[in-house]
């Protein structure tokens, strides 16, 4: 009798896909794994499997359910970096809340929650303007061309973080310099390890001098008066809002500047005014979703999802890109349409660790993009659009250098 026929084999799991074929699109695949199932196979660079979440409900569920952890412990990320990573595998450095599961995440998000409040952040943009206008008005009098990275997309979001925290932007050079090194993907274990170190080092002395000083301003020392949290808790939130709070913002904008000006029809709808500067940031971070891949979960216990079981100890990669790329939640998804309610998106993240400084994201990209347009209204690049240099080597997806004319 004939055999009976095999059900076929599913496809076997593969890595991560990483490669671009185009500079603001996500890896093609991740499309083709979403409508195969929200919730795929992934093979680990260490080779072993854990899963991969690319449909927006799934990936949704996944971070607003508790039995999904963020302890560093458990975390394993899809791209490695050369050498054991100095991050995970071991519990949370002191203050690093991203890392941490409730209560400790939830008594050190508290302490930060009313620092970052929509009326707080709403009350910073008078200063952001100001440094908004300074770093336009120094690049026109410098004259084209201009770095739109090195003289606006960086400097700006690191003053802004600068003066919120309360930390001294003479400094910048070595901060830049570890935040930097502690995304980059080119970088040693050995390398970040060291980066964190200093940057933890300088945070403390910092920290310490804050606590000795009353007259010391900004949030650092508004914590330092904190007698519950520790030096060492105060430095590591310290270090974490400073390397997140300006490279992610930068990338942000450096690479929303980019799209527009490859998008002129989508920029005119911002210069005209016809689409108002809020929702093109929205459709911007949706479109970019920056933290190209994703962010790291692990079940504490069996769960079943999306008609699979996952299992206690998994790990579980929450594909940030793709998921806002979902064409059941955002219609035609892969087009930039600055007119489309991108309310809902999940570049920020969501549930108990949706990115506290989201607001002041928001608010610096509100009032850059506008300010830039109408002060060089012919802002255009000054090299091919092939040939500025993407950062699909870090963490945080950007443009390393964007030279721009007018
Ligand atoms: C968390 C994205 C700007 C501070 C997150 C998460 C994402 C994200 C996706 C969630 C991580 C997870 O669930 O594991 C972004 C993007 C930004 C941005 C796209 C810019 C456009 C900022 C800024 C700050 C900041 C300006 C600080 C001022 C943080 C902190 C967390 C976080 C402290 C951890 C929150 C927690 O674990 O409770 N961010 N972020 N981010 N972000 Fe942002």
């Amino acid at each position: 009798p004939p055999e009976p026929r095999r059900p076929p084999d599913p496809p076997e799991p593969r890595e991560l896909p990483v490669r671009r074929t185009a500079p603001f699109d996500p890896p093609p695949e991740l499309a083709a794994l979403r409508e195969e199932s929200p919730l795929t196979r992934l093979r680990y660079p260490d080779g072993h499997l854990g899963w991969l979440v690319t449909g927006y409900a799934t990936a949704r569920a996944v971070l607003a359910d508790p039995r999904f952890s963020a302890r560093s412990e458990f975390k394993r990320v899809p791209v490695a970096r050369p050498g054991t990573d100095p991050f995970y595998g071991a519990p949370a450095l002191p203050g690093w809340l991203v890392d941490m599961d409730a209560p400790e995440h939830t008594r050190l998000r508290r302490r930060l929650a009313g620092a970052f409040t929509a009326h707080r952040m709403r009350s910073l943009e008078p200063r952001i303007s100001a440094i908004v206008d300074r770093h336009l008005t120094a690049m026109a009098r410098r004259g084209a061309p201009a770095d739109l990275v090195a003289d606006f997309a960086l400097p700006v979001p690191s003053l802004v973080i600068c003066e919120l925290l309360g930390v001294p932007y003479e400094d910048r050079a070595d901060f830049q310099r570890h935040s930097a090194t502690l995304f980059s993907l080119d970088a040693s274990a050995d390398q970040a390890a060291s980066a964190m170190r200093e940057l933890d080092a300088y945070l403390t002395d910092l920290v310490l001098r804050g606590r000795r000083s009353a007259a010391a301003e900004g949030l650092l020392a508004d914590l330092a008066g904190d007698a519950d949290l520790t030096v060492g808790e105060i430095a590591g939130l310290g270090a974490l809002l400073l390397s997140a709070g300006h490279e992610t913002t930068a990338g942000s904008l450096s690479l929303g500047v980019f799209a527009l000006l490859c998008h002129p029809a989508q920029l005119d709808r911002l210069t005209s005014g016809a689409v108002p500067p809020e929702a093109v940031v929205e459709e911007l971070l949706r479109y970019l979703t920056i933290f190209q891949f994703g962010v790291p979960r692990t079940p504490s216990q069996d769960v079943t999802l999306a008609g699979r079981t996952l299992r206690a100890g998994e790990s579980v990669t929450v594909c940030l890109p793709a998921a806002n790329r979902d064409p059941g939640r955002f219609p035609d998804p892969d087009r930039l349409d600055v007119g489309r309610r991108a309310t809902g998106h999940l570049a920020f993240g969501h549930g108990v660790h949706q990115c506290i400084g989201q607001n002041l994201a928001r608010a610096e990209m509100r009032i850059a993009f506008p300010a830039l347009f109408a002060r060089f209204p012919g802002l255009r690049p000054a090299v091919p659009p092939a040939e500025v240099p993407l950062g699909g080597d870090m963490g945080f997806y950007g443009v390393h250098r964007l030279p721009v004319t007018w």
